[in-house]
């Protein structure tokens, strides 16, 4: 074999290979009334998930933060949760609250690889780094209010210290990935972030979008030029699909109306023309913490785990 050769194929086995189709939910760390959720409030979310009426599929959770709410770095309990259902974990590691707090990130996760060992790591499906940091920190995101986000540069810089530290662990094949909103992928200081991921996550809200016609009508339009947006920059790599949904109680934005009805039309258009075709994360099972006033994207009700209308695809 030429030198040349042997060296594109031993990269290509260095490359982590990204996993088959994944279907969940993005869980948040806290309840709907703002306490920490812990051990049995994940376990049994994710048992939900896996027996929801008239869906079947959703045996994966993507996490925003691998720390136990109300601790500065013990990992957190929803991956013990994931081992006991049997629940695949999309990993995610905040980015937004500086070095320190990243560093607690990944000593959480590291911890949880040593102590769970491969009942944990062979459930991992992908480590995110960052969650719509870069949507936060662009201009769009500082008008919005949306809060501290951080630069392309520092998400660069946090990729590369998670692949150091998890050299010679069972994380180092791992995928690696970072989850934004496409009208953060598509800025120039993204591709840089494109670069250092294995694959990239990909979330939109037609509903959000209101500098477009937005109606439900156009939902499916709208969402699937967002993806193409994504796929443009994401440089071949696998697009997954971290956040979507569509809110049945909330204001009107633009266009777009919440309704028992239209979150039932957005899911049968875009739900169920995503699920086993694309690794998709739905938003979401049940509402996390409230920080918008009465918007709910949850398809179950907090206290009840009947969905709110038919998710039976036809
Ligand atoms: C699963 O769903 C069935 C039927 O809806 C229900 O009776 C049962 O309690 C559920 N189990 C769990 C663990 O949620
Ligand atoms: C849910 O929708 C499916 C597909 O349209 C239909 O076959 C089923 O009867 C509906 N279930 C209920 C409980 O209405």
């Amino acid at each position: 074999m030429h030198i040349k050769s042997l060296a594109i194929a031993l990269a290509a086995l260095a490359t982590p290979s990204v996993a088959g189709i994944v279907q969940g939910f993005s869980y948040g760390s806290t309840n709907t009334d703002g306490s920490c959720r812990r051990y049995d409030d994940f376990k049994h979310l994710f048992e939900r998930a896996k027996n929801l009426s008239g869906a079947t599929g959703f045996t994966a959770a993507r996490l925003y933060t691998s720390i136990q709410c109300g601790t500065s770095a013990d990992y957190i309990e929803a991956y013990k949760a994931a081992i006991d259902t049997d629940t695949t974990i999309l990993v995610g590691l905040w980015t937004s609250a500086g070095r320190q707090v990243f560093e607690n990130e990944l000593n959480a996760l590291i911890g949880a690889s040593k102590m769970l060992k491969d009942d944990f790591t062979k459930r991992v499906v992908g480590i995110s780094v960052g969650s719509e940091d870069l949507y936060r920190s662009s201009p769009q995101g500082v008008i919005n209010g949306e809060g501290p986000g951080c630069t392309a540069d520092e998400i660069e810089g946090y990729i590369g210290w998670l692949r150091d530290w998890v050299k010679d662990t069972d994380l180092e094949h791992i995928p690696v990935t970072h989850v934004d909103t496409w009208t953060a992928w598509v800025l120039p200081e993204a591709s840089k972030v494109a670069m250092a991921v294995d694959f990239l996550c990909h979330n939109s809200f037609p509903y959000f979008e209101d500098a477009r016609p937005n109606a439900i009508e156009k939902a499916a339009d709208n969402f699937w030029s967002a993806v193409s947006a994504t796929e443009g920059a994401a440089q071949g790599k696998d697009v997954w699909i971290t956040e979507t949904g569509w809110p049945d109680t909330g204001p009107i934005r633009r266009d777009a109306v919440p309704s028992l009805d239209n979150a039932k039309t957005y899911w049968n258009t875009i739900g169920c023309s995503l699920f086993g075709k694309r690794s998709t994360f739905w938003y979401t099972l049940v509402d996390g913490a409230k920080t918008k006033s009465d918007l709910s994207f949850a398809i179950t009700p907090s206290t009840e785990e009947i969905p709110k209308y038919n998710l039976t695809c036809s």
